[in-house]
């Protein structure tokens, strides 16, 4: 059994995952918790031909992407998250086998098939499921970020990827509107965790 915590930030692409998790980490360490930031895809060598596909996605097969998004899971879990839930740290992933769900179900492959072939992967003590129109995240990658839309990003897959998303029922998620200024998020995304620091009976020093 683990000793530690896993939160998952999940969301499609735009609703400001990587902004929120280092702001949350900061504030967990600020209440004495020990925490691991950390991302999939990784930086691994399936993390690395992931991130190549992102310009061109056509050059695999789903079967193939899917493959790939579950041998990074698999290496993620086996040397990164496990050994710090072991070692009592609190996992802040930005994304996890939800956007695997979302996004290659999306893309063709059965959601409920892709959760079955991820249960070698822990379940998380929370899902923080950012939540956005799909042309609210548009204009947000376009302008904001400045970046034109990878093949990940297309309008019909994201509206897809949203659906599925908004679908999902598991115990652990929590929905945070994120459409809104990133205090007001990172405020919902405190209390979310503060109910479960309640939940699970962990004191803390804040
Ligand atoms: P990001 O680093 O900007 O979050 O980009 C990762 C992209 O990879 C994003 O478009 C979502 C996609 N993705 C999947 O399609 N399946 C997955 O399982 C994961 C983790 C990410």
């Amino acid at each position: 059994m683990s000793k530690g915590m896993l939160i998952a930030f999940e969301g499609i692409d735009g609703t400001g995952k990587s902004s929120q998790l280092p702001l949350l980490a900061e504030y967990l360490r600020s209440l004495g918790f020990e925490v691991l930031e950390t991302r999939e895809p990784t930086t691994g060598v399936f993390g690395q031909e992931i991130r190549s596909l992102f310009q061109d996605r056509q050059r695999v097969s789903r079967e193939r992407e899917l493959e790939l998004f579950l041998l990074d899971r698999r290496q993620h879990v086996e040397e990164c998250i496990l050994p710090a839930l072991e070692q009592g740290k609190t996992v802040l992933t930005d994304r996890y086998y939800f956007s695997t769900a979302a996004y290659q179900g999306a893309a063709g492959c059965d959601p409920a098939d892709i959760f079955v072939r991820n249960s070698f992967a822990p379940e998380p003590d929370l899902v923080l499921l950012l939540t956005m129109s799909a042309t609210e995240s548009i204009a947000r990658i376009r302008d904001l970020r400045g970046e034109t839309l990878n093949d990940f990003e297309q309008r019909d897959q994201l509206e897809k990827v949203a659906a599925l998303f908004a679908s999902f029922s598991h115990g652990c998620i929590v929905r945070i509107p994120a459409a809104r200024p990133l205090v007001e998020v990172q405020f919902s995304i405190r209390d979310a965790v503060l109910q479960l620091l309640e939940k699970k009976g962990i004191e803390c020093a804040g």
